[in-house]
């Protein structure tokens, strides 16, 4: 398939794991990729790899300048974006009591509010999308169930609603509405279940260990791969999702069928 030929995406958090084998897929599909990654050896590897033309950005999301020159330098250097994939996303598991000011912003500061400013610089540009502009946004099964992990799991909530809001504000009959002819722009989210990425295989014995026990529980019989995400991804962002909005899709292995003890 070749869905995205001629068209243009940026892939945040794209220097490994989902955000990285979403890039690929895009690429693979036709698309002109840039990652953005706060890892800049990471991300200019990854671009590497994909060749292409795929474009290494070193950003930050919680930094607004540097959101804002990773949209600029995409449209220096293709003059425009149809596709944002809002990937970054910060866990560190602080327990609920432990949860002072700075835990908040290191991890909501980047899933949440990071997703935010990227939104926010890539808008007039995903508006003038010829072919209509896609967000997805990568949230989490904990932002739909009680998993724990309360300040991501919170973040991740957040987006959902983000991503409704967004939905209608840019919708392509609100647009209408306020005298634009832009065709609007789609927003959707891809809450995952636990996939097999370097945040759990760089974690230590532990981290492992607990992958091998969920591997068990999942009904679907494994854990995810980043693969399972970008397929999905790459669905909500093309044509084929063309009359799809505001959504969540859980991409989970049958986590959220019943209750299951991730302990
Ligand atoms: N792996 C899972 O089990 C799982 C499950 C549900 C949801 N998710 C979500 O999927 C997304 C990707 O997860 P992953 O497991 O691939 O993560 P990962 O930790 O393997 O990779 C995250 C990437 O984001 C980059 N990054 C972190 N902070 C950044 C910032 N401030 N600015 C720019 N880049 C930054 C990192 O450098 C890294 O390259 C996240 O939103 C995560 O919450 C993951």
């Amino acid at each position: 398939m070749r869905r995205f030929e001629g068209r243009v995406a940026l892939v945040t958090g794209a220097a490994r794991g989902i955000g990285r084998a979403i890039a690929v897929r895009l690429a693979e599909e036709g698309a002109a990729v840039a990652l953005a990654d706060r890892d800049e050896d990471g991300v200019v590897a990854a671009a590497a790899a994909i060749g292409a033309g795929a474009m290494p950005l070193a950003c930050d999301v919680v930094d607004r300048a540097s959101v804002d020159a990773a949209v600029s330098a995409v449209i220096a250097r293709h003059g425009r974006l149809d596709v944002l994939v809002n990937n970054v996303g910060v866990s560190s598991g602080t327990a609920f009591e432990e949860i002072d000011d700075a835990a908040w912003r290191e991890q909501a500061g980047p899933t949440l509010h990071g997703a935010v400013r990227c939104v926010q610089a890539a808008l007039p540009h995903l508006l003038a999308s010829p072919v209509g502009g896609a967000v997805v946004t990568i949230g989490s099964i904990n932002g739909l169930a009680a998993f724990g992990d309360l300040v991501y799991s919170a973040a991740k909530a957040g987006l959902q609603s983000l991503n409704q809001n967004l939905a209608v504000l840019y919708s392509r009959r609100e647009l209408a509405a306020r005298g634009s002819s832009s065709r609007g722009i789609r927003f959707n989210l891809v809450a995952p279940g636990t996939i097999r990425t370097p945040a759990w295989t760089d974690g230590g014995p532990e981290r492992m260990a607990r992958l091998d026990r969920l591997d068990r529980l999942y009904p679907a019989g494994r854990v995810g791969e980043p693969e399972d995400i970008a397929a999905a991804v790459a669905f909500l962002a093309s044509d084929d999702a063309s009359w799809i909005t505001g959504i969540v899709l859980p991409v989970d292995g049958g986590a959220l069928t019943g209750p299951l003890s991730f302990d």
